[in-house]
């Protein structure tokens, strides 16, 4: 059967790999919709390649220009949040994967859980700002959501054989380029040099949140909606070479342990051919060629932005979207030289500090903390 797929953020690097995957599979998939931010140039080889029937583009000004572009296609060119959230609940879609990066992902997702579709979530900041709504809306409305992240598919593909007498979730960290760096290190080094992961090639803003651990935090907290487990049930464990995705271990002092090579088009696959598992020819783990796989502690003295989200997540309500706004906000100054990378956790915690939480938060809560903490983040960084 057919498999009808809608991809948010297809211009980026798990949208680029989700469409080599179905490249690999063409016959299994049908591409109905494409959605970016400002890359027009790709999105356009794209549609031209993929021939969807509407693509929609975040930037309104480039969308006109696309549009242009299009012209002598029959593709629907749609523009601004409103155009992704229209991809993101099309009727014929059955699939929506969401690849964009940012917590701009929330709402387009709220949409496809809502028309109870199957959702391929990459995009980790949704469920940080949201999981309360997007887990209840996707339980009201029997949504699927599949994790892409390489973790949580990881305790998702575990958790498939043994759900009861989980001791605690083993989120795997690879410690990012600055592992064991000391605090006067860390304040010397620039957006190029954490733009350097040792494993993965991502987009900027999740190496950046890998350099400094935020990206772990950011994968507690989804772990905590996605698995419904609680925060003291779930643990980070360096492990640098990124073999193991994550573990699950149980009370009876049984741990399973899923590994693969770091390829995210491994878990974006499986998100694509679940509840089937499909043959692919790309390089596969060689335990022979392995020379250690090794497990450390996070070092969160060094990098605190661990610790941030535990206790944001912990707190709740509207906390967790004010530690993502202001992370986001963040790194973007910092990318931009405006601030050093020890300033990215400082601006994170202070914007925490002001914030009157809301518990139990509506969408609109959770809308309006975030611009307010956007706002906070660049008042404190001048
Ligand atoms: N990359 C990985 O290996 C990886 C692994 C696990 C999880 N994730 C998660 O997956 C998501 C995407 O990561 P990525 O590495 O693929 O990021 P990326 O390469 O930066 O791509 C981001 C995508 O989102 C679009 N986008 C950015 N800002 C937008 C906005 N304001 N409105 C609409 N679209 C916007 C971009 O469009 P344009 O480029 O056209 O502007 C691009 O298509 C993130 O949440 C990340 O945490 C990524």
């Amino acid at each position: 059967m057919i498999k009808k797929v809608a991809i948010l953020g297809s211009t980026g690097s798990i949208g680029q790999q989700t469409l080599e995957v179905i490249d690999l599979f063409s016959e299994k998939f049908q591409v109905l919709a494409l959605a970016g931010g400002r890359n027009i140039e790709l999105l356009e080889e794209q549609t031209r390649k993929y021939r969807p029937g509407i693509v929609a583009v975040m930037d309104p000004e480039r969308a006109r220009e696309l549009r242009l572009r299009l012209g002598d296609l029959p593709v629907k060119v749609l523009e601004g949040l409103e155009g992704l959230c229209e991809i993101a609940r099309l009727s014929q879609v059955e699939i929506v994967v969401m690849a964009v990066s940012g917590v701009v992902g929330l709402l387009p997702t709220l949409e496809a859980v809502n028309a109870g579709k199957t959702v391929a979530l990459a995009n980790k900041e949704t469920l940080v700002a949201g999981g309360s709504l997007v887990m209840r809306a996707a339980r009201e409305k029997g949504a699927i959501i599949l994790p892409v992240d390489s973790e949580h598919s990881a305790i998702f593909q575990c958790l498939l054989r043994d759900r009861e007498g989980i001791s605690s979730l083993l989120l795997t960290a690879s410690g990012g380029p600055f592992r064991g760096y000391t605090k006067e290190q860390l304040r010397r080094v620039t957006p190029r040099e954490a733009l350097r992961h040792p494993n993965w090639e991502m987009g900027r803003k999740i190496t950046i949140d890998s350099a400094t651990l935020m990206n772990k935090g950011l994968e507690v907290i989804e772990a905590r909606w996605l698995f419904d487990v609680d925060y003291d049930k779930i643990q980070v464990v360096v492990h640098p070479q990124s073999i193991i995705h994550s573990m699950v271990s149980y009370i009876d002092g049984s741990v399973i342990a899923y590994m693969s090579v770091p390829d995210m088009r491994i878990p974006i696959q499986y998100a694509l051919s679940w509840p089937e598992r499909w043959n692919n020819n790309w390089p596969k783990l060689d335990f022979f060629a392995l020379r250690e796989i090794t497990f450390e502690e996070p070092n969160v003295k060094n990098f605190p932005c661990l610790d941030l989200a535990y206790q944001a997540g912990r707190i709740g309500g509207t906390m967790p979207a004010v530690l993502n706004a202001a992370n986001e906000v963040a790194v973007k100054l910092f990318l931009q030289n405006k601030i050093g990378f020890l300033e990215i956790p400082r601006l994170i915690e202070e914007t925490m500090g002001h914030h009157q939480v809301i518990s139990n938060p509506d969408l609109g809560d959770i809308l309006e903390s975030d611009q307010e903490a956007r706002q906070r983040v660049k008042a404190l960084a001048k």
